[in-house]
């Protein structure tokens, strides 16, 4: 039995019929709409390389099934840089050199983003340092990670 969803993904509304009412909103995007800019590391939750904006809140989409964000809008990485123009969040993260192989950066990015939206960290390293504590860098970035963000919000 096939399912049909609406999502806004990146501003643009999609009609999707699911075939498979298990399949992942991470595989959705990454198969199905082709948007690769969000990773699967994990598929478990523990690594944040899917994170997503969903209705504005950062997710794993790796955790979440796509038949459950019926009618929510999903932001993914690929929503962010308008041409060579990059989002704030981006500039910032080349500035400090905030990636290594850049394989958790989308994830990153989003989360990011998704903290400067919630506010809730303030200038306080220590408190970046927690609000990302979801996303893993095998790199060990997180001092430019740290960085980039504080410079991303001020
Ligand atoms: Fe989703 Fe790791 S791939 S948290």
């Amino acid at each position: 039995m096939s399912l049909s969803i609406a999502l806004n993904v990146n501003g643009v509304p999609r009609q999707v019929e699911l075939d498979d009412p298990r399949v992942t909103l991470l595989d959705l995007l990454r198969e199905r709409l082709h948007l690769t800019g969000t990773k699967k590391g994990c598929d478990r939750g523990q690594c944040g390389a899917c994170t997503v904006l969903l209705d504005g809140r950062r997710i794993n989409a790796c955790l979440a099934l796509a038949a459950s964000c019926d009618g929510a809008a999903v932001q993914t990485i690929e929503s962010l840089a308008d041409g060579p123009a990059l989002h704030p969040v981006q500039a910032a993260f080349i500035a400090h050199d905030a990636f290594q192989c850049g394989y958790c950066t989308p994830g990153q990015i989003m989360s990011a983003i998704g903290l400067i939206q919630e506010a809730q960290a303030g200038d306080d390293p220590e408190r970046v340092r927690e609000a990302m504590s979801g996303n893993i860098c095998r790199c060990g970035a997180y001092a430019g990670i740290t960085a980039a963000v504080l410079e991303a919000q001020a």
